[in-house]
């Protein structure tokens, strides 16, 4: 039975899409440096904790962007840099969200993401969701990246669950593989219609948006 509903954050309930916004004003190569940002800032989440050289997640997020800075050949002042990086905190959330988790409210709610606590308070409360949450927990509270065990069961020790008892929800693939390794049931929302990750671990369910999740669960 599922007792408690984990959201992941970035690219689930907000859209980082909507970077693109800020990229635009920096670079015409628009959609290639916003994809780099992004890889990169996944790709050093898991240099850095296979390294046990962990930094936050607004650090990463800052070299990831210096990286695509440098590859773009774009050259920006250091307040320009900061308000991309600042776009964090004010994504909007995905069409559907709030009327989404209205619909869940029988269910317990939380966030598990990478962000650093500041990051996460700032974006929910940007987009009116705090009310929705019993928890927002953030990987930076055992200093390691999703997928790493250890970050997942912040969510069982929170909510006093099973991990079977969880359904977690998340747009990323390879979160949608570390969740499910973990032993959670994981929906994973595939708005852009990606191949599954060739690892054998599949999700339970896979929609096309957090539209189709109270349903699901009904
Ligand atoms: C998260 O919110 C990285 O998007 C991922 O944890």
């Amino acid at each position: 039975m599922v007792k408690a509903v984990v959201f992941d954050a970035y690219g689930t309930l907000f859209d980082i899409g909507s970077l693109a916004g800020a990229c635009a004003a920096v670079t015409p190569e628009t959609q290639s440096f916003c994809d780099l940002w992004r890889q990169k800032q996944l790709e050093y989440t898991f240099l850095v904790t296979v390294l046990g050289r962990y930094r936050d997640f607004w650090q990463i997020t800052s070299h990831a962007l210096s990286f695509a800075l440098k590859k773009h050949d774009v050259k920006i002042g250091a307040s320009e840099k900061q308000r991309l990086l600042e776009s964090y905190l004010t994504l909007p959330s995905y069409d559907h969200t709030e009327p989404t988790l209205q619909r869940l409210e029988p269910f317990r709610l939380a966030i598990l993401s990478n962000g650093t606590p500041a990051m996460l308070g700032a974006v929910v409360r940007h987009n009116n969701l705090t009310g929705y949450f019993s928890h927002v927990l953030s990987a930076d509270r055992v200093r390691l990246y999703k997928p790493h065990p250890e970050v997942y069961r912040l969510a069982v020790d929170a909510l006093g669950v099973q991990a079977a008892d969880v359904l977690f929800i998340s747009s990323n693939s390879f979160d949608v593989v570390g969740a499910g390794s973990f032993g959670f049931r994981v929906a994973w929302i595939n708005r852009s219609r990606a191949p599954l990750d060739e690892l054998g671990i599949r999700p339970d369910h896979e929609l096309q948006s957090l539209v189709d999740l109270p349903a699901l669960i009904a």
